[in-house]
């Protein structure tokens, strides 16, 4: 059986020069990868006592939703800035290239709920940091951070000191 990390195809200066781009797409088109991903991030969380998971737009969707679903948990989607229609809160943050605004529904979250969070992939830190504090604006309590990867050389698990933080793949 092909490991996960056999699955992960890298795309050299995407979508700028000296960024090596980790694409999961390639995982996706492949039933065993797709599993096999699904699977090693539900493995992480298989203890923690959770009332919601929670995913960052987009690719932190299409790894989340299977784990919330397979734990019949609610998911909660953490947008980019102007996409949900109802009372927002919103956080700024910086990226490996470039920065960006996200924004939750005021509602999605009841104070004291316990938060998991899933995302494809840590860089900087700065995305999942910013979801981690709106959250928390919100009564929530982030009780585990899992990533399918981590590009450890960019050191955002710093960032994240506050939190238990688990990746399945790590780039150094
Ligand atoms: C990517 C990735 C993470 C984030 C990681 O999302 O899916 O969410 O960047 O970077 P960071 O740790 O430096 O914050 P992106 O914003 O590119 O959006 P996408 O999922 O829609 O492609
Ligand atoms: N998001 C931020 N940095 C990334 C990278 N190097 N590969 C894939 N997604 C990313």
């Amino acid at each position: 059986m092909k490991k996960l990390e056999e699955y992960v195809r890298s795309i050299p200066d995407f979508p700028e020069p000296g960024i090596i781009f980790r694409d999961v797409t390639s995982i996706l088109q492949d039933a065993d990868g797709l599993q096999l991903a699904i699977d090693s991030i539900q493995e992480k969380i298989k203890d923690v006592d959770v009332d919601v998971i929670a995913g960052t737009e987009s690719r932190g969707f299409i790894f989340g939703v299977p784990v919330a679903y397979n734990l019949h948990k609610p998911f909660v989607p953490i947008r980019k800035k102007g996409k949900l229609p109802c009372e927002t809160i919103s956080q700024d943050y910086d990226l490996e290239y470039g920065s960006a605004t996200i924004e939750m529904h005021k509602d999605s979250i009841k104070p004291g709920q316990k938060v998991v969070l899933i995302d494809d992939l840590i860089a900087t830190g700065g995305t999942i940091e910013a979801a981690a504090k709106m959250v928390e604006r919100l009564g929530g309590e982030v009780v585990k951070i899992v990533f399918l990867m981590e590009l450890a050389g960019l050191k955002g698990r710093e960032r994240l000191k506050d939190y238990d933080v688990e990746s399945v793949i790590c780039y150094e």
